[in-house]
């Protein structure tokens, strides 16, 4: 059985991409790979341990921008999870490149290393602080992002792009890509099938 928080927010994160993308669209059919592995069967029990960063400070305020807003039902379902989360730098992360090193964590959801192992997937979210751009990096599974707080992507195909309140980003297999935040604290999801 998977745990009925991890459960309700899969559901949520399921509705606001069908929702939000395209049908027939990369982002939509890459989101139907990874929510119909997760219907087929449940990982088991990940290896997160709960640990926060000074930057996740930022998320309460950023879930609050969510409220009444398209996506405040993710936004809550997020809520629930966050403090079991195991929240981490990027392993490449620099200490000298202050702004980033404080500015940003991630954290793993479904995935290695997170509350629901899967080898098949990964699903989690990155925070940032106001004001810091994400390093640009690239990795071989196509990714969906769903932001949760205003933000703005860049990829080698696409100029930075606000998504919007309902914004859905979509990165084809390892193009370079980044992301950063505004006046404001970012909040975002991500979804790639492995
Ligand atoms: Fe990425």
């Amino acid at each position: 059985m998977r745990h009925p928080d991890v459960q309700r927010f899969l559901e949520a994160a399921e509705a606001a991409l069908t929702a939000s993308a395209a049908p027939g669209s990369a982002a939509a059919l890459a989101g139907e790979r990874v929510f119909s592995r997760l219907r087929d069967g449940v990982g088991a029990e990940g290896g997160a341990v709960a640990a926060q960063l000074p930057v996740c400070g930022w998320i309460e305020a950023a879930l609050k921008a969510a409220e009444g807003g398209p996506r405040q039902g993710l936004a809550d379902a997020f809520a629930a999870l966050v403090e079991r989360l195991e929240w981490k730098r990027r392993a490449s992360a620099d200490p000298a490149d202050r702004v980033f090193w404080d500015g940003h964590a991630n954290a793993m959801i479904c995935g290695p290393g997170g509350l629901e192992q899967r080898d098949d997937l990964w699903i989690g979210a990155t925070v940032m602080a106001p004001g810091v751009t994400y390093v640009d990096h690239d990795h071989p599974p196509e990714e969906v992002y769903l932001s949760l707080a205003p933000g703005e992507w860049w990829n080698a195909g696409m100029d930075w792009t606000d998504p919007g309140a309902t914004g859905v980003i979509y990165n084809p297999p390892g193009i370079r890509h980044a992301m950063r935040s505004g006046a404001g604290p970012f909040l975002a999801l991500w979804v790639l099938p492995v």
